[in-house]
């Protein structure tokens, strides 16, 4: 995996920002895996500015999303259909119709994981998948667990990411308790991996992820496989990093 250094959350935005336009101007008709929470507002907040001023269009961009809560409507404030669309997806030029996520709201989860599964398949996988990484080293919400989970899948939330995501809802009982999630081995077979984290409160989740055992215990750690994983962090998330033997490279501009 390689490492890029950022200063701050904001330098850490703009080089993982950099690197989806640079890829979306080469590459239109890009498949982009997307991600949702805290991480990637100013990501998209730059995407936003630089269509707005020009500088990339999004129109033959194809997106499908990580993951959805469970029972959230795609019109409820705090569903990620809504994220999406409100920190992106109208701010640019994408179609709608090419903007894909779970549905979290199917009567059939069965049927939905397996549709999921299967419009990435025809979609010719992913290009570039965005990640963000939980305090417990999970990517999408694929939860600290006994195996690795290949497919997309209806997930229970562990109780530090349901107290995680609390800082967006009114109530502990309004939090979701579970989700669908794309499984690893979509976002394994993505082309290129992209993992941004921001803050000292992801160092040690970041230290396991990129140094520790390759073990489902830390879902994150799968991506030591993967062939062109890119770890963006600012220097508080890669405070505890500094003993570790690693390819370490703080400029990338
Ligand atoms: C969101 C997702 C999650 C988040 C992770 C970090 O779509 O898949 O894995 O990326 O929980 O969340 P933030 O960025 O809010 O710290």
């Amino acid at each position: 995996m390689r490492i890029y250094a950022a200063e701050n959350y904001e330098d850490m935005c703009l080089k993982v920002a950099e690197r989806i336009a640079a890829l979306v101007i080469t590459e239109p008709c890009s498949v982009l895996g997307l991600a949702t929470g805290s991480t990637p507002l100013g990501i998209y907040a730059l995407l936003s500015r630089w269509y707005a001023d020009g500088h990339v269009s999004f129109r033959q961009v194809r997106t499908v999303n990580l993951d959805e809560y469970l029972g959230l409507a795609g019109s409820h404030p705090q569903s990620y259909r809504y994220y999406m669309d409100h920190r992106l997806f109208q701010n640019v030029d994408i179609r709608p119709a090419n903007t894909y996520l779970p549905d979290g709201t199917a009567s059939d989860l069965t049927a939905e994981c397996l549709r999921y599964d299967r419009l990435i398949a025809s979609l010719g996988g992913i290009r570039l998948q965005l990640l963000g990484l939980g305090h417990n080293g999970h990517i999408g919400f694929n939860e600290p667990g006994d195996a690795f989970v290949p497919g997309t899948h209806v997930v229970a939330l562990e109780e530090s990411t349901i107290q995680a995501n609390l800082r967006l809802f009114d109530s502990i009982d309004a939090v979701p308790r579970r989700a669908v999630t794309m499984g690893m081995r979509d976002i394994m077979g993505a082309k290129s991996v992209l993992l941004a984290v921001s803050g000292a409160d992801k160092a040690e989740a970041v230290v396991k992820a990129v140094s520790g055992p390759v073990t489902p215990q830390v879902p994150a750690s799968i991506l030591q496989l993967h062939p062109d994983a890119t770890l963006i962090a600012d220097k508080a998330a890669l405070s505890l990093l500094h003993e570790i033997e690693c390819i370490y490279y703080t400029n990338i501009q």
